[in-house]
């Protein structure tokens, strides 16, 4: 683990925790984590109950066995040598325990002038953002939140294009582990019509030029249904949840670092149009009845499919709407069905 972006973590708490991970699943006794950090069993008992405020029950504690990290935790130290050297994404690599959210931690990274393909992954995120200003639920340990900056020489107008590059960077890493997925205009990656994965783009442009965009990217790894707040409930799910086998975080961020180099090249040789075109294959929204909420307004209509420029084209009464920014909500079937998530 590296420094975490509220200061220097604990020496002797990261000790503890390398230890800990090296005997993943396994008991270690308090006198032998003692014995190998060099201070006390009230001193290890004291730090093991501090690691446990940060990853709750993930840590176990057993009076005769001592210690150990559940298997569920698959920690995100070494996705670095996961990354091959010539990958653009992924170079350098910022891995925290903890942060507001990884997008401002790029954002500052970006603003003192990084290169591009620098990317921040934490363990856990105390304000992870979504879109329109909803929270990103972000439990520790458990689910990847990846940020990675671009600076490509095209006009702002095109930059929103880039969550495209994104979303199938994701379903590529997800078709990866033989599960079937959806994508939802804009931003969601979807299975079995629940969340999986969303993208938050943030740009910083000029009129004619484009500083840098930031391309946040949050996948439910191994979260479980009982960790889900009540408004989540049977909305999101988890590679876990659909595989039934707890996911290597690390791995699978190097698949989607691997993917979204992929992308990135194909956007900057080709433009979005092949990326769109991969894409339209998977869109859950065409041919549904929807309800759009954009700014100021809202529109109902059967979705027909997105345009050239990624723009969602919906049919209404009026006749066809361009949409480039708005909250899709399904309309009719079962029961009207937010297919968004807060
Ligand atoms: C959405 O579906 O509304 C977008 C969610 C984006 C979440 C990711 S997690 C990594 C990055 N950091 C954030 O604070 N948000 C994005």
């Amino acid at each position: 683990m590296r420094e975490g972006a509220k200061g220097r973590a604990d020496p002797v708490e990261e000790r503890i925790l390398r230890l800990l991970m090296e005997n993943r699943g396994s008991y270690v006794s308090g006198q032998r984590i003692a014995d190998s950090v060099g201070i006390s069993r009230t001193a290890v008992w004291k730090r093991v109950k501090r690691l446990k405020g940060r990853y709750g029950d993930l840590i176990e504690s057993r009076p005769s066995s001592g210690y150990r990290l559940k298997e569920d935790y698959t920690p995100l130290d070494g996705l670095d040598l996961l990354i091959p050297p010539e990958s653009t994404i992924g170079h350098p690599l910022f891995i925290y325990q903890e942060v507001a959210s990884t997008n401002d931690i790029a954002c500052d990274l970006a603003l003192k002038g990084i290169r591009e393909g620098a990317t921040v992954v934490a363990d856990a995120q105390t304000r992870g953002r979504g879109r329109l200003g909803r929270e990103w639920f972000s439990p520790r340990g458990v689910n990847l939140y990846l940020s990675t900056i671009l600076r490509p020489p095209i006009p702002p107008w095109k930059g929103p294009q880039l969550v495209f590059l994104g979303a199938m960077a994701v379903v590529r890493a997800v078709e990866g582990l033989g599960l079937r997925v959806e994508v939802k205009w804009p931003n969601d990656i979807l299975v079995k019509g629940r969340k999986l994965s969303g993208i938050l783009t943030e740009m910083s442009s000029e009129p004619e030029r484009i500083n840098f965009v930031i391309l946040g990217i949050g996948v439910n790894v191994n979260m479980e249904e009982e960790m889900l707040p009540p408004e989540l409930k049977g909305r999101a799910t988890s590679l876990r949840g659909e595989t039934g086998r707890v996911v290597d975080r690390a791995r699978f961020a190097a698949s989607l670092i691997h993917h979204l180099n992929r992308y990135y090249r194909l956007f900057l040789d080709q433009g979005s149009a092949p990326i769109l075109d991969e894409w339209k294959g998977y869109s859950f929204l065409d041919g549904r009845e929807v309800e759009v909420l954009g700014p100021g307004s809202v529109l109902r209509g059967i979705v027909l499919g997105v345009d050239d420029d990624g723009a969602l084209l919906l049919r209404t009464s009026h006749g066809v709407e361009r949409i480039i920014s708005g909250d899709v909500t399904l309309k009719g079937g079962l029961e009207d069905q937010p297919c968004y998530l807060p």
